[in-house]
């Protein structure tokens, strides 16, 4: 039985076993995950390359679970009419991406009737956020610098999660703070004491031997 929580658990696919991804999506579907991270990278924005939007399509029917579509990619605006129809259900950009125009690549998120995210990496301080707040449901925080699984939770990053929710409240906003990158129990905490409330996990949770009591754990 999963403990009382509101915290909400994002299993990152990008640790699951791309041969056999519906069978990995079930198992933590199965296993009490909220959403689906889908990490897609172009070899650009990192140095590293996943999948694109036939692919979330595709998977799109294997499951209820939101699907969580984190675009580490340039020029996002050239996919978004991609990733929409593709039916992820929150789709986030970047902040440091070579966006032509965010707030109308966030505009058009909205438009299509999906949640739409901001991300931003280590070395962003989270006051850029501040000009989006009217056009955002969620904040990704990333606590790795984006491209692989498997990193360390970088520590120092956690005074950005407590910046975000000060800036939501200063404008009343409904806004999920999202946090991503070497999260394990100890690190969850961290994030969940700073003002966090959906937490991804990739390796931790697919390298685990019991998947059901790790997603239960980082329900704190
Ligand atoms: C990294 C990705 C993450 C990654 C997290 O660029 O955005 O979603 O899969 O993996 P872990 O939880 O292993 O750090
Ligand atoms: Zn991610």
């Amino acid at each position: 039985m999963n403990k009382k929580s509101n915290i909400l658990v994002a299993p990152s696919i990008l640790s699951a076993d791309f041969a056999n991804l519906e069978r990995d999506i079930k198992k933590i579907e199965q296993a009490g995950a909220d959403w689906v991270h889908v990490d897609v990278m172009d070899g650009k924005f990192v140095p590293n390359l996943t999948i694109g939007a036939p692919v979330v399509k595709s998977l799109r029917k294997v499951s209820k679970l939101v699907y969580d579509v984190h675009l580490m990619i340039h020029h996002p605006e050239d996919f978004i009419k991609d990733f929409i129809n593709a039916g992820s259900d929150i789709i986030t950009l970047h902040y440091e991406s070579d966006c032509k125009n965010l707030k109308d690549t966030l505009k058009q998120i909205k438009i299509a009737g999906k949640k739409a995210g901001l991300s931003i990496k280590p070395k962003t301080p989270a006051s850029v956020l501040e000009e989006y707040l009217d056009l955002i449901d969620l904040i990704l925080i990333m606590t790795v610098e984006p491209g692989f699984g498997g990193q360390k939770f970088m520590t120092s990053c956690a005074p950005k999660i407590t910046e975000s929710l000060k800036l939501i409240k200063k404008y009343n906003k409904n806004i999920d703070i999202e946090i991503d990158g070497g999260i394990n129990a100890d690190t969850a905490q961290i994030a969940v004491d700073a003002g966090a409330n959906v937490l991804v996990a990739g390796s931790y949770v697919y390298n685990a031997t019991n998947i059901k009591e790790a997603i239960d754990s980082l329900k704190i």
